[in-house]
């Protein structure tokens, strides 16, 4: 695929697309008067019957992707631009259109780009386990401005950068246990450091044990593909020096449950547990090729929860980075004895703000589903950001509550901790996590186990995973670093 932004038509269109938002034409100030009521005709068509929510039809005598944005419900209206222009992109593929012209002379920025994040979402495809490849046919979308050429490139670009890095992350996120194990995912980020120019640092069992990372060692040691710490570092000269900007991911690259096995249906999916991972090195690499003015952090902590005579039992007690000593009730509630590290590290590297992302409890998948992140924060102002860096990405966030009455759940009967706590999991998991974010730090935990993978299509994506949260962090460190 190819988005072109002009200044004028090149003629090499095959096919106009004319997107509609409710009952009236976008973008439609080409039109002449004969085609506006022609579209209008297909307008009505569209909306009481016979026809559907994409057309294909002559307009003024040129074959026309009549795009209806205006279906779903629940969704913003750039989230139906986002839908209308996958479904236009995945037809134009199957016609092998291969020159499309958008009529969107009246679009605004956030509208386009809205667009172009759609565009992209059709091309994404994990074939790589197919025999049988699909044809890949490429499509040239060109986007006809007025003056607004090069805000309008400089949009189609920065999405270019951001759909790269959310394909990169899906593609880590769905490639089964077996092959993305924790060493693989550390020549992964090693890649991404390589093409970005970003610092890096990788900590093997032998390191995190001989400096007292003691939670993924409890995680990972029962595997035969050991636990890594890997710390990245984007540090441009024009950052504020006030703000440090620390990324946290769960990084479980396949999670059995360990001795406190998963039941075997839907186990499989458990190689989505390193979304969270994925998703903050995806944001990183993001964030550094638009050259942000913000310093950030990434923290991966990665390793595979595996049953054998290696791994931790229920019951065994380990001393935290933090000196906190930790109990493990359950071994399946491993997210949070992983990233009790590298909330630890993150205190290290003196961030003052820090995100951990993690697909953490299935308590947060009955609770909000596949299409809402749970977050928590102990910072309202972090959080009122959270939620409209979110909203402009539509990605949904919906704010928990870090209730202190739970925290008695977590007590350890012969530990200070353990890593089980009340009914309310979600809460619980979050409430343990608090236990070792470093004082005075603006801390927000992303459950996004409901939102990581989805098991069958939703909006843009085939089934498997979403790529959430690369977006509204890029976002976020925008809005931080302005
Ligand atoms: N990785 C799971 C959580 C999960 C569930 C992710 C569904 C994605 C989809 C996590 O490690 C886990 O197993 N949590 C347990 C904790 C419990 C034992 C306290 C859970 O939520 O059941
Ligand atoms: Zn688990
Ligand atoms: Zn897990």
């Amino acid at each position: 695929m190819k988005i072109k932004i002009e200044s004028k038509e090149s003629g090499k269109a095959i096919a106009h697309a004319l997107f509609f938002v409710k009952k009236s034409i976008q973008f439609s100030s080409v039109l002449s008067e004969k085609a506006t009521e022609q579209a209008e005709t297909v307008l009505n068509g569209m909306e009481e019957g016979p026809f559907e929510d994409l057309e294909f039809l002559e307009l003024d005598g040129v074959p026309t992707f009549f795009v209806n944005a205006a279906k779903e419900r629940g969704l913003t209206s750039l989230d139906h631009l986002r839908m209308a222009a996958y479904r236009l992109a995945k037809q134009a593929k199957k016609k092998q259109i291969s020159c499309v012209s958008l009529m969107l002379a009246d679009a605004a920025p956030e509208q386009l780009k809205s667009i172009i994040h759609g565009l992209y979402y059709a091309e994404y495809e994990f074939d790589r386990y197919k025999t049988k490849k699909q044809k890949s046919f490429s499509v040239v979308y060109e986007i006809v401005v007025q003056d607004q050429a090069k805000e309008f490139s400089k949009i189609a670009n920065d999405v270019a950068i951001e759909q790269a890095s959310i394909s990169m992350a899906r593609d880590w996120i769905n490639t089964p246990g077996s092959d993305l194990t924790p060493s693989v995912f550390v020549s992964e980020a090693e890649k991404i450091a390589k093409e970005t120019g970003l610092k890096i640092k990788v900590r093997d069992i032998k390191a995190l044990q001989k400096e007292g990372y003691n939670g993924l060692v409890t995680v990972g040691k029962g595997s035969q593909s050991l636990p890594y710490m890997v710390t990245l570092e984007y540090k441009p000269a024009k950052a504020s020096k006030d703000l440090h900007l620390a990324l946290v991911g769960k990084g479980l690259t396949f999670d059995t449950g360990g001795i406190s096995l998963k039941p075997a249906t839907g186990m499989w999916e458990m190689c989505c547990d390193m979304s969270g991972a994925a998703a903050v090195l995806g944001a990183i690499r993001a964030i550094a090729l638009l050259k942000l003015p913000i310093r950030v952090s990434v923290v991966l902590c990665l390793a595979e929860n595996r049953i054998g005579s290696k791994a931790v039992l229920p019951g065994d007690i380990f001393t935290a980075k933090n000196g906190k000593t930790v109990m493990v009730d359950n071994t399946d509630a491993e997210g949070r004895l992983a990233l009790s590290d590298g909330l630890a590290e993150a205190g290290l590297l003196k961030a003052t703000h820090i995100i951990d992302l993690a697909t953490l409890t299935g308590a947060m998948v009955r609770a909000l589903g596949y299409a809402i992140t749970g977050f928590f924060s102990n910072d309202e102002k972090l959080a009122s950001k959270i939620l409209e860096a979110g909203q402009t990405c539509c990605e949904k966030f919906w704010p928990m509550p870090l209730e202190e009455e739970y925290a008695d759940g977590l007590k350890g009967k012969f530990a200070d901790l353990q890593n089980t706590g009340s009914d309310a999991g979600a809460i619980s998991a979050a409430l343990f996590l608090k236990e070792f974010v470093p004082e005075n730090t603006s801390w927000s935990h992303w459950d996004i186990a409901g939102t990581a993978f989805v098991t069958k299509p939703w909006k843009y994506t085939s089934h498997g995973a979403t790529g959430i949260g690369v977006q509204t962090l890029v976002e976020l460190a925008r809005q931080l670093g302005e």
